[in-house]
């Protein structure tokens, strides 16, 4: 049987497009953009073009607010730290509970190490952010407010644009992390407020390892790596041209799809979450039921393990993640589904299912048709379920 891929939240597919527009960067036209010859002069129009397909795909002003960066990573830390090093009056970071660690993780260091002080917003049960909460954190010493545009695990979207007004409103910047968005919202920076926006091309069919920085134009930025001219000195370091090149074609092709490809795959998505609570009791979708990326579903399934979920679906071929992460030996769910109060019993049988626009509908309901009969057999096994009558049940001595 073959396999079915259902962690596009994780990395997708690069299209074979893509490696064919990107595969004479490698070869023939192997050169440096920044020489003065033939071989850097093509290399550098290829990359001009890829750029101007960022830019249209993001709706950017200017292809030269985009900076060409490693990845999400970088972008996410570049954005951070330039927006403190060009405030130093500034000392304080706003963020939220559910960020990806590629923020979260320099918010502890920041706090830890730097001095800065770090307001991590927190969000309902639905994952959506207290805005209240957000009014209240921002001052004058508000250097920087980075929301995620759209949560990697429950799909949740945040009103970016109207929390970059308010940002504005205490004299602060804005960034985005629109690693999961990008591809999957339609996005259009220039009538935003956004001052920074981070993505990465791997999640749009692009290849890893490459990513970008958009910076609105006017917006004071310190770079992360000091180097070469590159990126208009912004980002030195000869540039990683079959990549960008690649990107810039997945660009063009989702752009040239995505208006048809978005409600096909919500209506994919929806399919799998209805066909899965249909049959599996004692389960619910998690994240913003109203505003939510079209692909991305996770499922919290109780009182049974996710990791072992996803070992039983690995053996019938079908790819997916889980909410929990088994780190240094403890079994901890998930930081996002625990911001959201999603007791503990739920967390962490939480699977996230992330479609492609490559997901097809014979792909869905194999899944809808394995699932039920992968969560009766851990049921049956686990400590938090009584099974009389060959039926499992909760059993209200664990409630
Ligand atoms: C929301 C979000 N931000 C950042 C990243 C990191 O991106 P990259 O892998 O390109 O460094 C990811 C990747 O999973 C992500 O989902």
């Amino acid at each position: 049987m073959d396999p079915i891929y259902l962690d596009n939240n994780a990395t997708t597919r690069v299209f074979p497009e893509v490696v064919q527009e990107m595969l004479p960067f490698f070869s023939e036209q192997f050169g440096n953009a920044s020489s003065i010859h033939a071989f850097g002069e093509d290399v550098g129009s290829a990359l001009r073009k890829a750029r101007r397909s960022l830019q249209a795909l993001i709706g950017a002003e200017f292809d030269h607010e985009i900076i060409f960066t490693s990845g999400g990573t970088e972008s996410n830390n570049a954005a951070i730290r330039s927006a403190l090093a060009a405030n130093p009056q500034r000392t304080e970071f706003i963020t939220s509970a559910v960020e990806h660690p590629a923020i979260l993780s320099l918010a502890d260091w920041l706090e830890k190490h730097e001095g800065i002080t770090v307001h991590r917003i927190p969000v309902d049960k639905e994952g959506r952010l207290d805005i209240d909460a957000y009014r209240e954190a921002l001052n004058s010493k508000t250097a920087l407010v980075s929301f995620m545009w759209a949560n990697n695990e429950t799909g949740t979207i945040f009103p970016v644009d109207g929390l970059a007004e308010l940002a504005h409103e205490a004299g602060a910047l804005f960034h985005t992390d629109a690693v999961q968005a990008v591809g999957k919202v339609p996005i259009d920076l220039k009538s935003t407020e956004i001052d920074m926006m981070s993505l990465s091309s791997h999640k749009l069919h692009g290849p890893k390892g490459l990513g970008a920085l958009y910076v609105r134009k006017g917006v004071r930025f310190r770079p992360l790596l000091r180097g070469g001219h590159q990126e208009r000195g912004r980002r030195g370091g000869t540039e990683n041209a079959p990549a960008i090149i690649g990107l810039g074609k997945a660009a063009d092709l989702t752009l040239a799809t995505m208006a048809g490809d978005l409600p096909r795959i919500a209506a994919l998505r929806d399919r799998l979450e209805e066909g899965i609570v249909e049959k599996v009791g004692h389960c619910f979708v998690t994240g913003d039921a109203r505003d939510r990326l079209p692909n991305t579903t996770t499922i919290a399934f109780e009182y049974i393990e996710g990791e072992a979920i996803l070992m039983l679906l690995n053996k019938q071929g079908i790819a997916a993640s889980s909410g929990s992460a088994c780190t240094s030996g403890s079994l901890e769910p998930s930081h996002v589904l625990r911001a959201m109060d999603i007791p503990f019993t739920a967390a962490h049988g939480a699977i996230r299912f992330s479609l492609s626009r490559e997901t097809t509908e014979a792909e869905v309901d194999r899944v809808i048709e394995a699932v039920p009969a992968i969560i009766d057999q851990l049921r049956e096994m686990s400590p938090f379920w009584s099974n009389e009558g060959g039926k499992a049940e909760f059993n209200p001595e664990y409630a």
